[in-house]
């Protein structure tokens, strides 16, 4: 049976941090909020623990996992050296949205990193999980806390509908800020490369490290397998089947329209995921706007939600709109085609 623990994060009372403590120095499995997305933690640093992770979520083995840190001390311990460029990016992005891939060290079990020879570590600024993992006393192994393939869940009901009855305790602790789980940075080749987008972007980077790559399997076209082995499986998707229709504003829209038009003649129901800016094209469809294009911080912590709430409707197929893939772009759009299984559908001027 699932405990249930409601903690106001602007007001944590620690007996109910120390009570899920206890049940991760158990080797137990407790979901808690990060400033990304919830995570479902457990001792990163026992089998046994381990396993639960992977089984609650019905997640395949191969898929490694992140270890969560306190502070920036805990990982001379899981790692083989700190390079010093990778000290300064820790310095400036932790406590963050930034996971770094690194060498590992014997401690830390193969379990974890899926029969890899490096380890992804992340130190959250979410004042929950800080605490959390603090009291815990080890490294937190922490996948997000969604059924494997579902979109990340951002709110505590997100948890509870997809994993009441399979974990010992979910911390419920309001809504995750960024919305998209952290930018994976592997440090361990020449050139550090993200193997995920997310919350801390590749612009940000540049700002500390002279260069920085992103994974060729990333990007649109290329056959290249991901380095990140997550990367590889399909997820996000929500019932119905998800395009993308790429290419300038009022064309897109223009497309999405008559797409909308024959879907609908069919007698198929769409629905249809946009921004502020072209809501009011859309009034005759169940229509989700994901905020301004000018505010894509709010973009991204709608994304999963919209994708879950896409599944409490009836709709067969859902058309969405794009944005630029730069800055926090970059994130959204991997989750959005992704959930779209890669269904994208290019539009251009010549086409009207
Ligand atoms: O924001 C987040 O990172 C959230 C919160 C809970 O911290 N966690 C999260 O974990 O998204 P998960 O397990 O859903 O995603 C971890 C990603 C996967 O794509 C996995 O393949 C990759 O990190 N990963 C883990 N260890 C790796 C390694 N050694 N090398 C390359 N990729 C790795
Ligand atoms: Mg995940």
């Amino acid at each position: 049976n699932t405990v249930i623990i409601e903690i106001d994060c602007n007001d944590i009372e620690e007996k109910k941090l120390i009570d899920a403590a206890k049940i991760l120095k158990e080797g137990g499995t407790v979901a808690f909020p990060t400033e990304t997305v919830y995570g479902l933690g457990a001792n990163g640093l026992e089998l046994g623990a381990i396993r639960k992770i992977f089984e609650a979520k019905g997640r395949p083995s191969d898929n490694p996992l992140i270890l969560h840190v306190a502070k920036i001390e805990d990982v001379e311990p899981l790692v083989k050296e700190i390079p010093l460029d990778t000290e300064r990016v820790m310095k400036n992005f932790w406590p963050g949205p930034l996971t770094i891939v690194l060498e590992k060290n014997d401690i830390v079990p193969e379990a974890i990193t899926g029969g890899l020879s490096t380890v992804a570590i992340r130190m959250p600024s979410h004042p929950i999980a800080r605490r959390l993992i603090e009291m815990a006393g080890v490294p937190v192994a922490a996948p997000s806390a969604n059924i494997s393939g579902k979109p990340s869940p951002t709110t505590g009901e997100h948890v509870i509908k997809d994993l009441q009855g399979r974990v010992d305790a979910i911390i419920v602790g309001g809504s995750c800020d960024v919305g998209v789980e952290s930018t994976v940075l592997d440090m361990t080749g020449e050139i550090p490369t993200i193997l995920r987008p997310g919350g801390i972007t590749r612009e940000m980077l540049l700002k500390v490290l002279e260069r920085v790559e992103i994974d060729n399997g990333l990007k649109e076209g290329t056959n290249a397998v991901p380095k990140s082995p997550g990367m590889k499986y399909t997820h996000y998707a929500p019932k119905a089947e998800v395009y993308i229709v790429k290419g300038e504003e009022t064309i897109s829209s223009e497309k999405i329209k008559e797409l909308a038009e024959a879907y609908r003649i069919e007698g198929k129901k769409v629905g249809i995921i946009c921004f502020d800016e072209s809501y009011n094209e859309y009034q005759r469809d169940v229509v989700k706007s994901m905020g301004s294009r000018k505010d894509l911080k709010r973009v991204a912590a709608n994304l999963f939600k919209i994708l879950r709430d896409f599944d409490e409707t009836d709709v067969d197929v859902i058309l969405a709109e794009a944005l630029e893939e730069v800055e926090l772009g970059q994130a959204i759009m991997n989750r959005l085609t992704k959930a779209a299984g890669y269904r994208v559908i290019h539009v251009w001027k010549g086409m009207y």
